[in-house]
């Protein structure tokens, strides 16, 4: 082998083991869901250390950085859209690999802190695109990081510190935009770097993706093949077609930039970005410490335990566990879509306003709350007792319904809210 291919093939094989199962290699285990997180997480790099040369983070030239990037450089507005589109698309394929590490049972021993530090790599780079969107300092970065910042002052005891700490003072302003450049370039980069390598080598301990466990054959290893190029080629077709695709889109759709920000003037509806409207939308219906913290705390401290209760993972390599487990995510996926619109309807056009909304800590927080905990232990004991599941797919159908409940959350606070967030229809 030539001397310059052997050190490409050391470099692949730092992070890949040498051989893997050959039966981890079928594309519908994985969908190469993993693989294109890297592949977008390469192209947010690339192209955003390409936008350091020329924005300038203060309240004066960021808006006209951004202006002299996207009309005066060369190919500075692919650039941008190729940062803005590979920024969003990153949210759905990790959720989506969320998705499909949690309905292949990749959670279970052996995975368990992996899953941890997913979780951990999900919320920075929410974080990350958050605090990338103030920095263009246009009408829609300004007014969605107000929406947003001011969602962190419901939080109880220390809400309002913590808004003070990210916004640098009582307003948004310099100090904010300081902060959000801080944070976007230097800090959550290199901690998701640093996470990023721990989770390659977790998956890589782990002896690479799950596989199927047969349970009635004494344990025979899974014949194995080379990493290279059985491996690498897949990686390289999936990134590549990956790669393709965004920078097609970026030629086509622009990123948004509206007028530069002014804090006199705020647009209505003034929304979130779409990654939190879920949380918005749940700010209409419920009063707002249990939508921005009793409930978002509840989920995230249930997602990071599940791991650790025994038998929550499902039979591992196998999509849904089984036949049954395919049934119950698509009632559940049926049951959740419908009952979420339901609900919001009902809380609509029955008991009021969106704006009209009486935020009692009581009907409108500890009642729903309470309701839901009782209907979860209810449907729980109901599916395990009753009608025979496993405790794994019971939890899966629990993981399925938060998941559906926030995308139709977020489905219609994106598409369905208008002036006023009243509902409207597109
Ligand atoms: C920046 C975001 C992320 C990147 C770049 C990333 C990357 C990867 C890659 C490359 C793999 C191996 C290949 C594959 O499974 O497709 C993997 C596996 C895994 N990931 Fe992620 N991941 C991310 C977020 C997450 C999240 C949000 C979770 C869940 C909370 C998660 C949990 C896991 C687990 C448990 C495995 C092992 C799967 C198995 O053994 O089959 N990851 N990840």
């Amino acid at each position: 082998m030539p001397k310059s291919r052997r050190s490409i093939t050391d470099l692949i094989l730092h992070l890949h083991p040498p051989t893997v199962p050959e039966e981890t290699l079928r594309f519908n285990l994985s969908w190469g869901l993993g693989g294109m997180a890297v592949m977008l997480v390469g192209l947010l790099f690339f192209t955003g250390i390409l936008m350091l040369l020329v924005y300038q983070p203060s309240t004066d030239q960021a808006y006209t950085s951004i202006l002299i990037l996207t009309r005066e450089v060369p190919f500075g507005l692919w650039v941008r859209n190729i940062h803005h589109w590979s920024a969003n698309l990153l949210v759905v394929i990790s959720v989506l690999h969320l998705l499909r590490v949690a309905l292949t049972g990749a959670f279970g021993p052996g995975r368990r802190l992996n899953w941890v530090i997913g979780l951990f790599l999900l919320f920075l780079l929410l974080s990350s695109n958050f605090t990338g969107y103030l920095l263009p300092w246009d009408q829609l970065a300004y007014w969605a990081v107000t929406i947003c910042t001011s969602m962190l002052g419901y939080i109880p005891f220390c809400g309002q510190w913590l808004q003070e700490l990210f916004r640098g003072g009582a307003e948004i302003g310099p100090a904010t935009l300081a902060n959000f450049f801080v944070l976007h370039v230097a800090f959550i980069p290199g901690t998701l770097f640093i996470l990023l390598l721990w989770h390659f080598w977790l998956v890589r301990r782990a002896g690479g993706l799950v596989q199927i466990k047969k349970n009635d054959a004494p344990e025979a290893p899974s014949p194995r093949v080379s990493t290279v190029p059985n491996l690498v080629m897949r990686e390289a077709a999936v990134g590549l077609a990956l790669v393709a695709f965004v920078l097609t889109l970026a030629i086509f759709w622009n990123t948004p930039l509206l007028e530069q920000a002014n804090p006199g003037m705020s647009p209505n509806p003034a929304k979130a970005p779409w990654y939190f409207m879920g949380f918005q939308e749940l700010l209409l219906h419920l009063h707002p410490v249990f939508a921005v913290f009793v409930w978002p705390l509840l989920g995230a401290a249930a997602f990071l335990c599940v791991p650790f209760w025994r038998d929550t993972a499902l039979p591992t390599g196998v999509w849904f566990g089984s036949g049954q487990g395919r049934t119950l995510a698509a009632w559940t996926t049926a049951i959740g879509v419908v009952a979420t619109l339901t609900l919001i309807l009902i809380d609509n056009l029955l008991l009021g306003s969106a704006t009209a909304v009486t935020n009692t800590f009581v009907t409108r927080g500890l009642l729903p709350t309470g309701v839901l905990m009782v209907l979860s232990a209810g449907l729980y004991s109901w599916l395990v007792k009753k009608l025979n599941y496993s405790r794994a797919e019971t939890v899966m159908a629990g993981i399925i319904l938060v998941l559906v409940t926030l995308t139709v959350c977020t489905i219609i606070g994106v598409w369905f809210r208008g002036p006023e967030m009243h509902l409207v229809w597109p």
